[in-house]
């Protein structure tokens, strides 16, 4: 049987991801918004793109969580996007009373759900759909480590002009200016970029990657990225919908691992067929440690502010 995709949000991360799970037949898609019309013009615009891209995935807009009953997965992309000078935690208020009108509606009609929350500020939202859906920790993630690393290994590949293909790279922590890229872990063809890249030329990597959302905001001025975010959201979703077991960096419930617990923050997960299957505990240096648990510790602050 195929798999069912709610997607909340047909704005631009919403219907680019859409789109993306469309050509790739992951499922039959939901795309719901609270705007009417959006998610109907959408939807059908999609699937009308279906004879000429070859796909059988239906695809249904609505403004009825009825329609969503049942879904394997929901990605939550509802809530506005940062606009120049904005950072991601000056969306707090809007978008929690977004997230979570959202995921009440969304666990109501699909309790057996994997979440993928997208929605900023990241980290926290995840918190919010977490505790409102009283969704277990291997039922949810959130989007940053996916979008970040690609910035980076896309820095990388333009930096060496080698080949996107043979570039890895691995961010942790909080998705916002505090994340932690880490060049010992980030590799062309499994050579270690220190290897590869000087000091400076790292330095100007990493402060790049740290800052990539806000240089996309600053040539759209109306509003955020997503082209690299719908593609990451997707290679998410697809570990989980094919039980691929991909190791890739998430935002996820920490318990205890690299001794943060309570909150959500980037690190190495195995995501397959029953979700966030395992947290994947790497080897860090001092510096290193110190500054994921200073990014968890920023995540746990904008939490803080959050009243349920
Ligand atoms: P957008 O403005 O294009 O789309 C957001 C959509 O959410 C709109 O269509 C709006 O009508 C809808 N919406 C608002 N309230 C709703 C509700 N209660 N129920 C259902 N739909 C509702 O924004 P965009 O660019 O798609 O970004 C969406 C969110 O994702 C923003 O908060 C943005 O900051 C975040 N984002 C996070 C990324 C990450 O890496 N975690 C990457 C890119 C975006
Ligand atoms: C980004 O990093 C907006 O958080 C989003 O592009």
């Amino acid at each position: 049987m195929r798999k069912k995709i709610t997607i909340v949000g047909a704005g631009h991360v919403g219907a680019t991801a859409a789109q993306l799970i469309a050509y790739k037949e992951l499922g039959d898609i939901v795309l719901i918004d609270i705007i009417e019309g959006v998610p109907q013009g959408k939807g059908l615009d999609l699937q009308e793109s279906a004879p000429l891209e070859l796909f059988d995935s239906s695809i249904i807009g609505t403004n009825d969580y009825k329609d969503t009953a049942n879904s394997d997965a929901v990605v939550v992309t509802a809530g506005i996007p940062r606009k120049p000078g904005m950072s991601r935690e000056d969306l707090l208020d809007v978008n929690v009373k977004i997230v979570k009108a959202v995921i009440e509606q969304v666990i109501k009609y699909s309790p057996d759900a994997f979440v993928i929350v997208v929605s900023n500020p990241l980290d926290a939202m995840c918190y919010v759909a977490m505790k409102i859906g009283k969704l277990s920790r291997n039922r949810i993630i959130g989007l940053s480590g996916v979008l970040d690393s690609a910035r980076m290994r896309a820095f990388v590949a333009m930096e060496l002009n080698v080949s996107m293909d043979d570039v890895q790279a691995m961010v942790l922590g909080l998705h916002g200016d505090d994340m932690v890229p880490l060049p010992r872990y980030s590799t062309v063809s499994g050579i270690s970029i220190t290897e590869l890249l000087s000091r400076e030329q790292i330095e100007r990597i990493i402060d790049r990657t740290r800052k990539g959302g806000g240089e996309i905001v600053n040539y759209l001025k109306t509003g955020s990225a997503y082209y690299a975010p719908g593609a990451a959201i997707v290679q998410m979703l697809e570990s989980v919908l094919k039980n691929k077991k991909r190791v890739l960096p998430c935002a996820a419930f920490l318990e205890g691992e690299y001794g943060i617990s309570g909150i959500f923050t980037g690190v190495p997960v195995k995501l397959g067929g029953s979700g966030v299957e395992k947290i994947i505990q790497i080897k860090l240096t001092d510096n290193e440690m110190a500054a994921l648990r200073k990014s968890a510790e920023e995540a746990r602050k904008t939490v803080s502010q959050i009243k349920l």
